[in-house]
């Protein structure tokens, strides 16, 4: 039986909750967001990987012992924050699951399950009835883009979309950042530098248009996760085509994402920032005569998806042309992860 509630504890507006991955760069972003938003909890346990078991961890003020992720440490939970990896979710999901608890997971292990809710909070939450113990969060590039395409697509009718993403280290993990950190210094000192995560190509004065493992059609596997996500979470026919091409950029925090929609209906720029700007979590910057329009440095720590360059797509009828720019931290991983939880606990579903 998936959604019991775990014996002996607090009604869920104060869960029992953990966050598996606690170390790591979501890990440690679901930590800044709970305690921002004061989230509330019974009790709140960390979990890592053996590696980090026994180190320390400040939170609220206190601190905690980071706990080894093992089935045990599920007992008496009710919600698991995960961001330890695909292979970590899939090693515990059934573990937390027959506890009791429901997994909130950031990987892509479960997100293309038909039975998992692949959700982005104020999008399609009514999706999250139906979980049975798992919830999948997005990709960061899909979630960023959800919340200002729903609206628009409500308005008129997405028949046609390309994407081209510029996406920030801090998405690849924290090996990643110091790629970028540590190969900058490495190459302003002209001295040598082996890299933790890029391998083929450095990432310092680079760009690389490879993230994940190359598919169908030489297409990679995070350019379809745009493509299949975005059309499981809007829940559009297999007629509408999505393409996507995904580059790695040298920067360190927030995705942006060149969108060019082609829309059944005609969306004009003026209609297309009026719908902008009154969506949820969405704040449009679009004045170029001004020069503003959002920047990845501007959108880092912040928790809006921002919209610029709203501008008429001329290689597509009733075609539309944005700019689109989000902490990938935070809308794309932690943010919407703390959201679902809370959407849960509103909807009375843990
Ligand atoms: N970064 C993003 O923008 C982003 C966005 C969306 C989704 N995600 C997904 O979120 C997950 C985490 O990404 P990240 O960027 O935070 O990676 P990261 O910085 O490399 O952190 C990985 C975390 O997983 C833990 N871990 C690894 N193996 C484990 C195991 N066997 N048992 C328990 N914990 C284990 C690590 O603990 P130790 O410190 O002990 O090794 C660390 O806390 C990935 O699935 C990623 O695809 C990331």
């Amino acid at each position: 039986m998936y959604l019991k509630l775990t014996e002996g504890y607090e009604a869920m507006s104060n869960p029992n909750i953990a966050i598996m991955g606690a170390t790591g760069v979501v890990g440690q972003e679901i930590l800044k967001i709970l305690e921002e938003k004061n989230f509330p909890f019974n009790n709140i346990k960390f979990l890592a990987s053996a590696r980090s078991a026994g180190k320390q961890i400040d939170f609220k003020g206190r601190t905690y012992t980071i706990e080894e992720a093992r089935p045990e440490a599920f007992d008496g939970l009710n919600i698991v924050l995960a961001s330890a990896g695909g292979a970590t979710s899939k090693m515990f999901a059934e573990e937390i699951v027959k506890r009791g608890a429901v997994i909130v997971d950031n990987s892509s292990a479960f997100r293309m399950e038909p039975d998992v809710p692949l959700v982005i909070a104020g999008v399609n939450d009514d999706d999250l009835k139906n979980h049975r113990g798992i919830v999948a969060n997005p990709n960061c590039s899909t979630s960023q883009l959800m919340l200002p395409l729903k609206p628009l697509h409500e308005y008129g009718n997405i028949k046609r979309m390309i994407v081209s993403t510029y996406q920030s280290v801090s998405g690849a993990g924290k090996d990643a950042i110091d790629d970028l950190v540590e190969g900058t210094r490495a190459v302003q000192n002209n001295q040598s530098y082996e890299p933790g995560k890029f391998k083929d190509y450095p990432i310092a004065f680079n760009l690389i248009p490879h993230i994940d493992v190359f598919v169908d059609h030489n297409y990679t596997k995070e350019e379809m996760k745009v493509v299949n996500e975005t059309r499981k979470i809007l829940h559009l026919p297999q007629d509408v085509r999505i393409s996507c091409t995904a580059v790695r950029v040298p920067v360190h925090t927030s995705h942006c994402e060149s969108v060019s929609i082609e829309f059944e209906k005609e969306v004009t720029p003026e209609k297309a920032r009026e719908i902008l700007s009154n969506a949820y979590g969405v704040e449009v910057i679009d004045d170029p005569a001004n020069s503003k329009y959002p920047t990845p440095l501007y959108a880092a720590g912040k928790d809006p998806v921002y919209v610029g360059r709203i501008r008429k797509e001329l290689a597509l009828d009733n075609g539309i042309a944005m700019w689109v720019v989000a902490d990938n931290l935070r809308i794309g991983a932690a943010l919407n992860a703390v959201r679902i939880a809370e959407k849960l606990m509103e909807m009375d579903l843990v």
